[in-house]
């Protein structure tokens, strides 16, 4: 089988260096106003986390919901002033602590283990929709929506959220197995390089005008390099976010 070899060479889309993509980023997010959601989609171990963490530094209030049993990656939270706690009901209000990480990872493989862990995590997604004003990191998504079977919970929250200001920050190492609206929702698209067809189908669903573009440059990104997509006003550009 032969692969279709690109019709536009990935350097049409401007490339800007990480910091100046940062402060450009946190400008049109202050532009913006509420309703903005963000999409990370890259394979594991491509520099979601690291990604993401970096530019949520920059927003005020943050809670983080953390579902893998290990990452290497959760203790750069904590040193990024997070404070980690294991069940929701020891967050009292927003100005406790304004940013907070809730780690309430898989216990086992028993039906009732999943669906305490879903209906904590339930709670989560409650309370900060309840408390409102804040930006919620979900760390994998898909494993919300496939493995726990939140996709209602889901749907609802990225339609609504918007109207209490909780602004979604989510990643996923598996496009084809998050809900829908993690593409078509959000403003702004961040995608890692991958080559799966199945994977570039699904940048189909996002709201920009030009997804056959986009496919076409996350085929051949680099390694840790990002395409970004603002979807409001339909621009792409490539960077290349650096290590924690
Ligand atoms: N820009 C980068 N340059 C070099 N290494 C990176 C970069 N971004 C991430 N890494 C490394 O790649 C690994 C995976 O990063 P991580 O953010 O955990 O990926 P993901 O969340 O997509 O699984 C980590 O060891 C991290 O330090
Ligand atoms: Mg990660």
């Amino acid at each position: 089988m032969t692969i279709k070899a690109p019709e536009i060479d990935k350097l049409e889309v401007p490339e800007i260096a990480w910091p100046e993509f940062v402060e450009r980023f946190n400008i049109d997010w202050a532009a913006g106003g509420s309703g903005q959601h963000v999409s990370g989609v890259g394979r594991t171990r491509s520099g979601k986390t690291t990604t993401l963490i970096q530019m949520l530094d920059h927003r005020r209030f943050v809670v983080a919901l953390l579902t893998k049993r290990v990452d290497p990656l959760y203790a750069s939270f904590r040193k990024r002033g997070y404070h980690t706690i294991k069940d929701v009901s020891e967050w009292p209000e927003r100005d406790w602590h304004p940013k907070i990480a809730i780690h309430i990872p898989t216990e086992g493989l028993t039906k009732g283990a999943a669906q305490r862990q879903a209906s904590q995590i339930r709670r989560v997604l409650d309370r900060a929709w309840t408390v409102g004003k804040l930006d919620l990191f979900v760390d994998e998504i898909s494993e919300l929506h496939d493995l726990l079977g939140m996709e209602t919970e889901l749907r609802t929250f990225y339609k609504e959220a918007g109207s209490s200001d909780v602004a979604l920050w989510a990643g996923t190492q598996k496009g084809v197995r998050a809900p829908r609206e993690m593409y078509d929702q959000p403003r702004w698209l961040f995608f890692w390089p991958t080559r799966n067809r199945d994977e570039l189908k699904r940048i189909a669903d996002m709201n920009a005008s030009e997804p056959e573009l986009a496919r076409q440059i996350v085929a051949q990104l680099d390694r840790y390099e990002v395409l970004v997509v603002d979807a409001w006003e339909d621009v792409m550009v490539r960077t290349r976010p650096p290590k924690l």
